[in-house]
Protein backbone atom coordinates (compact mmCIF):
# COMPACT_ATOMS: atom_id res chain seq x y z
CA UNK A 1 0.00 0.00 0.00
CA UNK A 2 1.16 3.75 -1.59
CA UNK A 3 2.51 5.35 2.46
CA UNK A 4 -0.34 8.30 3.43
CA UNK A 5 1.12 11.93 2.85
CA UNK A 6 2.50 13.53 5.78
CA UNK A 7 0.59 16.66 6.19
CA UNK A 8 1.47 19.99 8.22
CA UNK A 9 -0.97 22.32 9.42
CA UNK A 10 -0.72 26.11 10.43
CA UNK A 11 -3.13 27.78 12.40
CA UNK A 12 -4.14 24.46 14.29
CA UNK A 13 -6.11 25.91 16.94
CA UNK A 14 -8.06 27.87 14.97
CA UNK A 15 -11.82 28.09 14.17
CA UNK A 16 -11.14 25.86 11.19
CA UNK A 17 -7.46 24.10 11.38
CA UNK A 18 -8.63 22.03 14.48
CA UNK A 19 -11.23 20.15 12.27
CA UNK A 20 -8.61 19.83 8.85
CA UNK A 21 -6.15 18.12 11.93
CA UNK A 22 -8.50 16.12 13.21
CA UNK A 23 -9.67 14.76 9.50
CA UNK A 24 -6.07 14.75 8.47
CA UNK A 25 -5.69 11.80 11.63
CA UNK A 26 -9.27 10.35 11.00
CA UNK A 27 -7.77 9.55 6.82
CA UNK A 28 -4.66 8.31 8.35
CA UNK A 29 -1.87 10.75 7.48
CA UNK A 30 1.22 11.34 9.37
CA UNK A 31 0.17 14.62 10.99
CA UNK A 32 2.00 17.87 11.95
CA UNK A 33 1.13 21.15 12.88
CA UNK A 34 2.96 24.08 13.56
CA UNK A 35 1.85 25.92 17.02
CA UNK A 36 3.43 29.25 17.79
CA UNK A 37 4.57 30.21 21.51
CA UNK A 38 1.50 32.64 22.13
CA UNK A 39 -1.18 30.64 22.26
CA UNK A 40 -4.04 32.57 23.55
CA UNK A 41 -6.69 30.95 26.38
CA UNK A 42 -9.50 30.98 24.94
CA UNK A 43 -11.29 30.07 21.40
CA UNK A 44 -13.62 31.70 18.97
CA UNK A 45 -17.01 30.45 18.79
CA UNK A 46 -16.55 28.11 21.90
CA UNK A 47 -18.74 25.16 21.31
CA UNK A 48 -21.85 23.98 21.91
CA UNK A 49 -20.97 20.51 23.14
CA UNK A 50 -17.64 20.07 24.22
CA UNK A 51 -15.75 17.23 23.37
CA UNK A 52 -12.20 16.03 22.89
CA UNK A 53 -12.38 17.08 19.12
CA UNK A 54 -13.64 20.72 20.44
CA UNK A 55 -12.29 21.08 24.18
CA UNK A 56 -12.85 24.46 25.51
CA UNK A 57 -8.86 25.70 25.88
CA UNK A 58 -6.10 25.10 23.55
CA UNK A 59 -3.96 24.22 25.67
CA UNK A 60 -6.48 21.18 25.94
CA UNK A 61 -6.65 20.45 22.12
CA UNK A 62 -2.94 20.23 21.70
CA UNK A 63 -2.57 18.11 24.70
CA UNK A 64 -5.44 16.78 22.91
CA UNK A 65 -3.71 16.67 19.46
CA UNK A 66 -0.43 15.31 21.22
CA UNK A 67 -2.06 12.04 23.00
CA UNK A 68 -3.62 11.16 19.07
CA UNK A 69 -0.43 10.99 17.45
CA UNK A 70 -0.18 14.91 15.66
CA UNK A 71 3.77 16.13 15.75
CA UNK A 72 3.70 19.44 17.34
CA UNK A 73 6.15 21.42 15.71
CA UNK A 74 7.23 24.90 16.89
CA UNK A 75 7.41 27.57 14.78
CA UNK A 76 5.07 30.18 13.37
CA UNK A 77 4.52 32.69 10.03
CA UNK A 78 7.43 34.99 10.51
CA UNK A 79 9.92 32.42 11.40
CA UNK A 80 11.46 31.40 8.89
CA UNK A 81 13.90 28.67 9.79
CA UNK A 82 11.94 27.60 11.88
CA UNK A 83 9.02 27.27 9.28
CA UNK A 84 11.53 25.53 6.35
CA UNK A 85 12.24 23.53 8.49
CA UNK A 86 8.81 22.08 9.77
CA UNK A 87 7.94 22.17 6.00
CA UNK A 88 10.87 20.01 4.85
CA UNK A 89 9.32 16.92 7.10
CA UNK A 90 5.75 16.97 4.78
CA UNK A 91 4.46 16.47 1.66
CA UNK A 92 0.99 18.92 1.89
CA UNK A 93 1.50 22.41 3.50
CA UNK A 94 -2.41 23.45 4.89
CA UNK A 95 -2.42 27.26 5.95
CA UNK A 96 -5.37 27.89 8.46
CA UNK A 97 -4.22 31.40 9.55
CA UNK A 98 -6.97 33.83 10.34
CA UNK A 99 -7.91 36.73 8.40
CA UNK A 100 -5.04 39.24 9.81
CA UNK A 101 -2.39 37.10 8.81
CA UNK A 102 -3.44 36.67 5.01
CA UNK A 103 -0.71 38.86 3.58
CA UNK A 104 1.73 37.39 6.02
CA UNK A 105 1.57 34.30 3.88
CA UNK A 106 3.54 35.86 1.22
CA UNK A 107 6.73 34.80 4.09
CA UNK A 108 4.89 31.16 3.88
CA UNK A 109 5.20 30.87 0.19
CA UNK A 110 9.17 31.76 0.42
CA UNK A 111 9.28 29.29 3.04
CA UNK A 112 7.41 26.42 0.73
CA UNK A 113 9.52 27.49 -2.63
CA UNK A 114 12.98 27.30 -0.50
CA UNK A 115 11.99 23.82 1.13
CA UNK A 116 11.05 22.49 -2.53
CA UNK A 117 9.34 19.31 -1.67
CA UNK A 118 5.51 19.99 -1.13
CA UNK A 119 3.58 18.34 -3.51
CA UNK A 120 0.29 20.03 -2.43
CA UNK A 121 -0.10 24.20 -0.85
CA UNK A 122 -3.63 25.51 0.44
CA UNK A 123 -3.64 28.99 1.40
CA UNK A 124 -5.52 30.41 4.18
CA UNK A 125 -8.90 30.62 2.35
CA UNK A 126 -12.02 28.47 3.71
CA UNK A 127 -14.64 31.08 2.15
CA UNK A 128 -16.21 32.42 -0.95
CA UNK A 129 -14.03 32.06 -4.14
CA UNK A 130 -12.30 35.58 -3.44
CA UNK A 131 -11.63 35.79 -7.53
CA UNK A 132 -15.41 36.28 -7.65
CA UNK A 133 -16.49 37.96 -5.08
CA UNK A 134 -18.52 41.21 -4.77
CA UNK A 135 -17.93 42.14 -1.01
CA UNK A 136 -17.23 45.40 0.59
CA UNK A 137 -15.41 46.21 3.52
CA UNK A 138 -14.21 45.35 6.03
CA UNK A 139 -14.13 41.93 3.91
CA UNK A 140 -13.68 42.85 0.70
CA UNK A 141 -9.90 44.10 1.59
CA UNK A 142 -9.10 40.44 3.65
CA UNK A 143 -10.94 38.63 0.16
CA UNK A 144 -8.59 41.06 -2.07
CA UNK A 145 -5.46 39.88 0.05
CA UNK A 146 -6.41 36.53 -0.69
CA UNK A 147 -7.08 36.78 -4.08
CA UNK A 148 -3.18 38.79 -4.31
CA UNK A 149 -1.74 35.44 -2.08
CA UNK A 150 -3.40 33.15 -4.93
CA UNK A 151 -1.23 35.51 -7.91
CA UNK A 152 1.88 34.65 -5.54
CA UNK A 153 1.48 31.52 -5.25
CA UNK A 154 1.08 31.09 -9.02
CA UNK A 155 4.03 33.20 -9.95
CA UNK A 156 5.75 31.09 -8.00
CA UNK A 157 4.74 28.02 -9.56
CA UNK A 158 4.08 26.10 -6.11
CA UNK A 159 0.98 23.11 -6.76
CA UNK A 160 -1.84 24.48 -5.01
CA UNK A 161 -5.56 23.89 -4.06
CA UNK A 162 -7.93 26.79 -3.47
CA UNK A 163 -10.80 25.62 -0.96
CA UNK A 164 -13.86 27.62 -1.38
CA UNK A 165 -16.14 26.62 1.58
CA UNK A 166 -18.37 29.21 1.97
CA UNK A 167 -20.46 29.71 5.07
CA UNK A 168 -19.22 28.06 7.94
CA UNK A 169 -22.52 26.38 10.05
CA UNK A 170 -20.93 28.26 13.08
CA UNK A 171 -20.81 31.85 11.84
CA UNK A 172 -23.91 31.81 9.56
CA UNK A 173 -26.25 29.32 10.53
CA UNK A 174 -26.45 28.24 14.21
CA UNK A 175 -28.11 32.19 14.45
CA UNK A 176 -29.58 32.68 11.52
CA UNK A 177 -27.16 35.23 10.11
CA UNK A 178 -28.02 37.23 13.57
CA UNK A 179 -24.80 39.05 14.41
CA UNK A 180 -25.32 38.93 17.99
CA UNK A 181 -27.02 35.95 19.01
CA UNK A 182 -24.95 32.59 19.36
CA UNK A 183 -28.42 30.45 18.48
CA UNK A 184 -31.18 30.63 16.39
CA UNK A 185 -33.97 33.27 17.45
CA UNK A 186 -37.32 32.00 18.70
CA UNK A 187 -39.49 34.90 18.15
CA UNK A 188 -38.12 37.35 15.38
CA UNK A 189 -35.52 37.34 12.71
CA UNK A 190 -33.54 40.06 10.60
CA UNK A 191 -33.34 39.16 6.63
CA UNK A 192 -30.74 40.63 4.75
CA UNK A 193 -32.49 42.01 1.11
CA UNK A 194 -35.61 39.74 -0.43
CA UNK A 195 -34.34 36.59 1.24
CA UNK A 196 -34.66 34.63 -1.82
CA UNK A 197 -30.42 34.72 -2.89
CA UNK A 198 -28.78 30.69 -2.34
CA UNK A 199 -26.30 30.58 0.35
CA UNK A 200 -23.87 27.53 0.59
CA UNK A 201 -23.54 26.58 3.98
CA UNK A 202 -21.11 23.83 5.49
CA UNK A 203 -20.30 22.43 9.01
CA UNK A 204 -16.44 22.98 9.80
CA UNK A 205 -15.95 19.45 10.20
CA UNK A 206 -16.96 18.54 7.08
CA UNK A 207 -14.78 21.68 5.54
CA UNK A 208 -11.85 19.43 7.13
CA UNK A 209 -12.91 15.84 5.37
CA UNK A 210 -13.15 17.64 2.34
CA UNK A 211 -10.09 19.52 2.38
CA UNK A 212 -7.90 16.45 3.21
CA UNK A 213 -10.04 14.49 0.58
CA UNK A 214 -9.06 16.87 -1.83
CA UNK A 215 -4.85 16.89 -0.58
CA UNK A 216 -3.83 14.48 -2.08
CA UNK A 217 -6.12 13.92 -4.99
CA UNK A 218 -4.76 14.93 -8.54
CA UNK A 219 -8.17 16.00 -9.93
CA UNK A 220 -7.43 18.91 -7.51
CA UNK A 221 -4.18 20.06 -8.56
CA UNK A 222 -4.17 23.54 -9.30
CA UNK A 223 -7.84 24.22 -9.08
CA UNK A 224 -10.46 25.65 -7.00
CA UNK A 225 -12.45 23.17 -5.11
CA UNK A 226 -16.13 24.87 -4.30
CA UNK A 227 -17.96 23.41 -1.68
CA UNK A 228 -22.03 24.03 -1.92
CA UNK A 229 -23.73 20.80 -0.79
CA UNK A 230 -27.24 20.16 -2.34
CA UNK A 231 -29.16 19.99 0.97
CA UNK A 232 -27.23 23.19 2.35
CA UNK A 233 -27.80 25.62 -0.80
CA UNK A 234 -30.56 27.61 0.42
CA UNK A 235 -31.99 30.88 0.55
CA UNK A 236 -32.26 33.09 4.18
CA UNK A 237 -36.07 32.70 4.05
CA UNK A 238 -35.35 28.44 3.33
CA UNK A 239 -33.18 28.43 6.22
CA UNK A 240 -35.51 30.10 8.56
CA UNK A 241 -38.38 27.87 7.18
CA UNK A 242 -36.65 24.81 8.02
CA UNK A 243 -36.03 26.50 11.45
CA UNK A 244 -40.01 27.30 12.14
CA UNK A 245 -40.86 23.52 11.06
CA UNK A 246 -38.60 22.28 13.98
CA UNK A 247 -39.81 24.45 16.84
CA UNK A 248 -43.57 24.80 15.48
CA UNK A 249 -43.62 28.41 14.99
CA UNK A 250 -43.29 31.06 12.99
CA UNK A 251 -41.15 34.05 13.83
CA UNK A 252 -41.52 37.93 12.86
CA UNK A 253 -39.11 38.56 9.69
CA UNK A 254 -38.41 42.31 9.25
CA UNK A 255 -36.35 42.47 5.53
CA UNK A 256 -33.55 44.93 5.22
CA UNK A 257 -32.64 46.83 2.09
CA UNK A 258 -29.37 46.93 0.61
CA UNK A 259 -28.85 50.34 1.79
CA UNK A 260 -29.89 49.60 5.32
CA UNK A 261 -27.07 46.52 5.75
CA UNK A 262 -24.84 49.11 3.92
CA UNK A 263 -24.93 51.51 6.28
CA UNK A 264 -25.07 49.41 9.18
CA UNK A 265 -21.88 48.22 7.89
CA UNK A 266 -20.11 51.76 8.17
CA UNK A 267 -21.77 52.69 11.19
CA UNK A 268 -20.72 49.32 13.17
CA UNK A 269 -18.09 48.57 15.20
CA UNK A 270 -15.65 45.12 14.82
CA UNK A 271 -17.21 42.40 14.95
CA UNK A 272 -20.85 43.16 14.01
CA UNK A 273 -19.32 45.07 11.08
CA UNK A 274 -17.26 42.01 9.58
CA UNK A 275 -20.38 39.74 10.06
CA UNK A 276 -22.75 42.04 8.33
CA UNK A 277 -20.31 42.33 5.42
CA UNK A 278 -20.48 38.59 5.22
CA UNK A 279 -23.92 38.12 5.48
CA UNK A 280 -23.95 40.86 2.72
CA UNK A 281 -21.66 39.12 0.42
CA UNK A 282 -23.46 35.73 0.25
CA UNK A 283 -26.75 36.96 1.22
CA UNK A 284 -27.59 40.44 -0.90
CA UNK A 285 -24.54 40.14 -3.66
CA UNK A 286 -25.31 36.35 -4.30
CA UNK A 287 -21.51 35.74 -4.01
CA UNK A 288 -21.93 31.85 -3.47
CA UNK A 289 -24.31 31.88 -6.79
CA UNK A 290 -21.91 30.92 -10.29
CA UNK A 291 -21.06 28.64 -12.53
CA UNK A 292 -17.87 26.93 -12.64
CA UNK A 293 -15.61 26.92 -14.99
CA UNK A 294 -13.80 22.73 -15.51
CA UNK A 295 -10.46 24.74 -16.21
CA UNK A 296 -9.92 25.76 -13.26
CA UNK A 297 -12.91 24.93 -10.85
CA UNK A 298 -14.10 21.42 -9.49
CA UNK A 299 -17.19 20.80 -7.34
CA UNK A 300 -16.73 19.02 -4.04
CA UNK A 301 -19.72 17.67 -4.20
CA UNK A 302 -19.24 15.82 -8.01
CA UNK A 303 -15.81 14.70 -6.06
CA UNK A 304 -17.07 13.13 -3.39
CA UNK A 305 -20.37 12.11 -3.49
CA UNK A 306 -20.13 9.64 -0.79
CA UNK A 307 -18.86 11.62 1.82
CA UNK A 308 -21.92 11.53 4.35
CA UNK A 309 -21.97 15.39 5.20
CA UNK A 310 -23.68 16.88 7.65
CA UNK A 311 -27.04 19.10 6.40
CA UNK A 312 -28.14 22.17 7.77
CA UNK A 313 -31.71 20.52 8.94
CA UNK A 314 -29.57 17.85 10.54
CA UNK A 315 -26.97 20.63 12.31
CA UNK A 316 -30.03 22.88 13.28
CA UNK A 317 -31.38 19.89 15.22
CA UNK A 318 -29.16 20.24 18.21
CA UNK A 319 -30.40 23.62 18.60
CA UNK A 320 -34.33 22.50 19.05
N1 LIG B 1 -16.27 30.61 5.69
C1 LIG B 1 -16.46 31.09 6.91
O1 LIG B 1 -17.60 31.18 7.40
C2 LIG B 1 -15.24 31.47 7.73
C3 LIG B 1 -15.40 31.81 9.08
C4 LIG B 1 -14.25 32.13 9.82
C5 LIG B 1 -13.00 32.12 9.22
N2 LIG B 1 -12.89 31.80 7.89
C6 LIG B 1 -11.56 31.78 7.23
O2 LIG B 1 -10.86 30.64 7.71
C7 LIG B 1 -9.46 30.93 7.79
C8 LIG B 1 -8.99 30.64 9.22
O3 LIG B 1 -9.64 31.55 10.09
P1 LIG B 1 -10.03 31.16 11.60
O4 LIG B 1 -11.12 32.09 12.02
O5 LIG B 1 -10.24 29.68 11.68
O6 LIG B 1 -8.69 31.55 12.34
P2 LIG B 1 -8.50 31.74 13.90
O7 LIG B 1 -9.58 31.04 14.65
O8 LIG B 1 -8.27 33.19 14.15
O9 LIG B 1 -7.15 30.93 14.14
C9 LIG B 1 -5.94 31.39 13.66
C10 LIG B 1 -4.86 30.33 13.86
O10 LIG B 1 -3.62 30.87 13.37
C11 LIG B 1 -2.62 30.70 14.39
N3 LIG B 1 -1.59 31.74 14.29
C12 LIG B 1 -1.62 32.99 14.81
N4 LIG B 1 -0.48 33.65 14.51
C13 LIG B 1 0.29 32.78 13.79
C14 LIG B 1 1.57 32.87 13.18
N5 LIG B 1 2.29 33.98 13.21
N6 LIG B 1 2.04 31.77 12.54
C15 LIG B 1 1.33 30.63 12.46
N7 LIG B 1 0.09 30.50 13.01
C16 LIG B 1 -0.42 31.56 13.66
C17 LIG B 1 -3.38 30.76 15.68
O11 LIG B 1 -2.60 30.17 16.68
P3 LIG B 1 -2.69 30.62 18.25
O12 LIG B 1 -3.71 29.72 18.82
O13 LIG B 1 -1.34 30.30 18.76
O14 LIG B 1 -3.04 32.06 18.29
C18 LIG B 1 -4.63 29.95 15.31
O15 LIG B 1 -4.35 28.57 15.39
C19 LIG B 1 -9.30 32.40 7.39
O16 LIG B 1 -8.90 32.48 6.04
C20 LIG B 1 -10.69 32.97 7.57
O17 LIG B 1 -10.95 34.07 6.71
C21 LIG B 1 -13.97 31.47 7.15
Amino acid sequence: MAEKSKILILGPTGAIGRHIVWASLKAGHPTYVLVSKTTAADIPNKPKIITAANPETKQELLENFKSSGVTLLAGSIGEHESLVKAIKQVDIVICAAGRLLIEEQVKLVEAVKEAGNVKRFFPSEFGLDVDRHDAVDPVKQVFDEKAGIRRVIEAAGIPYTYLCCHAFTGYFLRNLSQPEATEPPRDKVVILGDGNVKGAYVTEADVGTYTIKAADDPRTLNKAVHIRLPANYLTANEVVSLWEKKIGKTLERTYLTEEQVLKDIQESPFPRNYLWALYHSQQIRGDAVYEIDPAKDVEAYDLYPDVKYTTASEFLDQFV
